[in-house]
């Protein structure tokens, strides 16, 4: 029912020591008001001087909310008149309610790109809290907080003053490219250098450039499912290749595909090593401009029992190889940053695709990271995580052969932050991450890690992020469930 101008005032409560101020109350009653109708389109409301003596609040308060209805639509105030109501609340509600009452419940008609993400399981269960033996996280408890937050400070402090513009901050590009060439073989100019939100961002932004669908896309088998999902999303058919002591096996005879995805300094997730040969051969398979390979290295930096391997980027000398990498290994995964070394010919193209998905890190977040790897604290950190990581490594290799043995045949990777161990018999290796799941221990089943019919049965088993006596208070756990 339409309201009289006396009576405006007498549906206005408003509670002095309530949560919300004055201003928020009043606006909100009254925009209630307008949209249940009782203040019909043309209504004419009293002025604020008036408003506020009878609600006897400052003239203030009744200006504030009448001027914010006006910026949303419900008002118009024009000088020396009082406001007038602009909206017909009652038949726009009728309308709303019509319209929702004719539309089916029932599921979301998703895009292809949504339907195919929901298809897969990845990246579910880090939606948990981080347990012991996750496989795949650094240890975040030895990061270097203090430092981090003098670079971060500093790097705020300076905002004000540095250029805006370039989303690649050009200090931080610079500091790579001189990191990646020193110690990952990388060759790679500055500006070929995307900084992103995660290695995970990278393959999105590079399935989302090259991929039409249908188009053939070769990766690991068992392999890591995040770049399967990513591919698959696009629309790829992709296609899992076997591994053997080389690493991935090529498929020889037919046509190249338009992707070959490999992470050939420790294949995820048995660790291994590809062999020099086994590069090349893949390498000499890509034509410029047709196939291309993505070296994921996503922790590359961690090796313990010899020299790091140069990347397969740095063999490339026709610009075919994207080569991505992480920070949320060698520093933490709650940094989310990782990076993308462009192939020249497409680096352009990608610099437009991350404008437009907005794959872009914060701008301190990349200078204080320029400054933490020039300053020398990162090479500093791997140095210390390296050693920390190669006695884990060996002490959950230890416990594990001395206490689980007869069931499980460990594979010790020469690198990296995790590793596998085969079922000796069997092949219920997703009943096991259950029930030691149950038990508290959080592992992978490396069944799960396969595009097709499972090869390998067993479980993938983080070492980097947990001290020793939490390796073995686990390795106890497991051997009570196995
Ligand atoms: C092989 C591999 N590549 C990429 C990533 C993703 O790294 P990010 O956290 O930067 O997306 C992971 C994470 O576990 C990984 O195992």
């Amino acid at each position: 029912m339409p309201v009289s101008e006396a009576m405006i005032s007498g549906l206005i409560v408003l509670e002095r020591s309530g949560h919300d101020g004055l201003v928020a109350q009043l606006t909100s009653q009254l925009r209630r008001l307008i949209a249940s109708g009782r203040l019909g389109k043309g209504r004419v409301l009293p002025s604020s001087r008036r408003l506020a003596s009878d609600l006897d609040v400052s003239r203030n308060t009744v200006s504030f909310a009448f001027e914010q209805l006006a910026a949303e639509g419900y008002l118009e105030m024009s000088h020396g008149r009082r406001p007038v109501v602009m909206i017909d609340g009652a038949e726009r509600i009728e309308r709303v309610g019509a319209a929702a009452s004719r539309v089916q419940p029932g599921k979301p008609r998703l895009s292809p790109w949504a339907s195919k993400l929901r298809e897969t399981d990845w990246p579910m269960s880090y939606l948990a809290p981080l347990r012991p033996l996750r496989p795949g996280h650094a240890d975040a408890r030895e990061f270097p907080n203090e430092i981090w937050a003098r670079c971060l400070r500093r790097s705020a402090v300076r905002a004000g003053k540095r250029e805006l513009g370039p989303v690649n901050r050009p200090r931080l590009r610079e500091a790579l490219a001189h990191y990646l060439a020193t110690n990952r073989g990388v060759r790679a100019a500055a500006e070929q250098i995307m900084i992103l939100p995660s290695a995970q961002a990278a393959l999105t932004l590079i399935a989302a450039t090259l991929i039409t669908p249908g188009d053939e896309v070769w990766v690991e088998d068992p392999g890591y499912p995040g770049a399967a999902a990513a591919f698959r999303a696009s629309g790829a058919r992709v296609i899992g290749l076997g591994l053997d002591e080389q690493g991935m096996q090529r498929v020889v005879g037919t046509a190249a595909p338009k992707l070959i995805f490999m992470t050939p300094s420790h294949q995820h997730p048995t660790g291994r090593l590809m062999s020099l040969a086994r590069r090349s051969e893949f390498l000499a398979a890509c034509r410029p401009g047709k196939t291309w390979i993505i070296e994921d290295d996503y922790d590359g930096e961690f090796h313990y029992d010899s020299r790091p391997v140069p990347s397969l980027q740095g063999l490339d000398t026709l610009g075919r190889v994207f080569y991505v990498g992480t920070f949320s290994k060698v520093m933490t995964s709650d940094i989310r940053l990782g990076y993308l070394v462009a192939p020249p010919a497409l680096r352009d193209t990608l610099e437009i695709a991350q404008r437009h998905i907005g794959l872009i890190a914060a701008s301190n977040i990349q200078e204080a990271l320029a400054e933490f790897i020039a300053d020398g604290h990162f090479l500093a950190h791997l140095r210390r995580m390296r050693r920390l990581y190669h006695a884990r490594r060996d002490h959950l290799v230890g416990e594990m052969e001395r206490r689980l043995g007869d069931f499980l045949e460990v594979e010790a990777p020469s690198g990296g932050i995790q590793l596998i161990a085969r079922l000796k018999r069997g092949s219920a290796d997703r009943t096991a991450v259950k029930r030691l799941v149950e038990a508290g221990v959080e592992t992978r089943a490396l069944s799960s890690l396969s595009l097709g019919r499972p090869r390998d049965h067993g479980l993938l088993l983080g070492f980097a992020a947990w001290r020793e006596n939490e390796i073995s208070a686990a390795v106890r756990t497991m051997a009570s469930c196995f």
